[in-house]
């Protein structure tokens, strides 16, 4: 019989998001498991990983990324981005179903997860969209595609702009126990621009006031409490919006939120460079929203933090700013942000930080629960959070390079981890 693998990491700090604790402890992994979890554990034979000096934590969880496959293969693919999730320390992502043909139906939902098991990255969980063709009009067929693993629907890129389709999608869901993610933008406004204001003034760029997202959460949260059903509001980046959650969460509305780190550490100031890479659907916003979206998520009205991993070629990019598709790459970025403006300015505690990337995407999308304890499986990353390093286009494993962050001196940063029986290192910790 073969010999079962055993690795034991060894003196690491372990970040524990359910208990918000950090201990030093070694972990020991068997068979793509945690099998025990203390201090100086025996393992005899085991391979022995130092990690004194390092952070252990659960993998972490995206909830909101585009792997453009099927459809724009030249842009990224399923193997692609999910290696780029891995290099992010995200062992589970969630794509959204803005594809082509977008995922709105069974057969669309076991394509993916074909796919990502034939690649062997981060696990996949799709979210299959609200109406067929996202066309915001039928329902598409949320049932079956929950059943081939759907975890959640969005019509993510647009709103659902019909109130009475919004309706029937709400209720449909709350049968499935299924939440529903809005991606709020009124039509009508100019679409996925930059934020209306002195910037875009200045600048003479096209322009959508941020009531735009505001007005459209205020009805689906109104929606939600009406139907009793569970909504989550996508990549929030304005003051207005977060108020709305957080006047919702007060009055019992089951209403969850994320947000992702480009809204925590840029504003609109950056769209002075002209650069495409900075423009992003919701725009990047005032140093206000800025400032609320953090409070936000310091006291809980956002739960999790997503990075809307959005790439696109480079000559898709290369056009003048108002006609450049909207997003950036960001699942190679998005701990050392966060890590950054949330946790060494103060923000929120390591641990608080860790679960708004672990365990809070895991309950509100139905996820085993993200924990370092015996029987869990070993998806886990291994932080080196005193590493200072700048991201460039060479460390890339996406397939786009859309960044607006290369050349940015990043503060910590993910080394490895384990996804079960595998283990991955983008930078050895001996
Ligand atoms: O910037 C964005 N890009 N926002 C979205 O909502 C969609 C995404 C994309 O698919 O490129």
């Amino acid at each position: 019989m073969k010999k079962p693998e055993r690795v034991l990491l060894a003196g690491g700090r372990v970040v524990d998001p359910g208990n918000r604790r950090v201990r030093i402890w070694d972990v020991l992994i068997q068979d793509g498991r945690i099998a025990k979890v203390g201090k100086q554990l025996r393992a005899t034979g085991a391979q022995r990983i130092d990690c004194r000096g390092k952070h252990i934590a659960p993998g972490f969880i995206d909830m909101h990324c585009h792997l453009r496959e099927p459809g724009q293969e030249d842009a990224e693919t399923i193997a692609t981005g999910t290696k780029a999730a891995l290099a992010g320390g995200f062992t589970k992502v969630c794509p959204m179903p803005n594809t082509d043909p977008p995922i709105d139906s069974e057969a669309l939902v076991r394509f993916e997860l074909a796919r990502a098991k034939e690649a062997g990255f981060a696990r996949v969980y799709p979210i299959g969209s609200c109406t067929k063709a996202r066309a915001g009009k039928e329902l598409a067929e949320i049932g079956s595609m929950k059943q081939a693993g759907a975890v959640a629907v969005s019509d993510d890129g647009s709103w659902v702009d019909d109130p009475q389709v919004m309706r029937r999608v709400l209720e449909y869901c709350k049968a499935f126990d299924l939440p529903v993610i809005s991606h709020c933008e009124l039509t009508g406004f100019p679409y996925g621009v930059a934020n209306e204001g002195l910037v875009s003034t200045r600048l003479g760029l096209a322009a959508g006031p941020d009531v735009s997202e505001s007005a459209a959460a205020a009805r689906d949260i109104l929606l939600a409490e009406f139907t009793h059903a569970r909504l989550h509001i996508a990549h929030v980046s304005c003051a207005a919006t977060v108020s709305l959650i957080r006047w919702a969460k007060a009055r019992g509305v089951q209403v969850t939120a994320e947000t992702c780190p480009h809204y925590f550490t840029l504003t609109d100031a950056a769209l002075e460079t002209f650069d495409t890479n900075f423009k992003v659907n919701p725009p990047l916003r005032t140093d206000k929203d800025r400032q609320a979206v953090i409070d936000g998520l310091a006291d809980g009205t956002i739960d999790a933090i997503a990075t809307d991993h959005a790439p696109h070629t480079k000559s898709a990019k290369e056009v003048e700013f108002d006609i450049a598709p909207a997003g950036f790459i960001g699942f190679e970025t998005a701990f050392s942000l966060g890590y950054e403006q949330l946790v060494l300015a103060k923000k929120l505690s390591l641990a608080d930080y860790v679960s708004r990337m672990t365990t809070a995407p895991a309950r509100i999308l139905g996820l085993p629960m993200p924990c370092l304890q015996p029987g869990a499986d070993a998806d886990l990353v291994i932080l080196d959070l005193k590493a200072r390093w700048t991201w460039t286009r060479d460390q890339v494993f996406s397939r786009s390079q859309n960044s607006p962050f290369f050349g940015r001196q990043l503060h910590g940063r993910v080394i490895g981890g384990f996804l079960g029986h595998k283990q991955f290192w983008f930078l050895h910790p001996a």
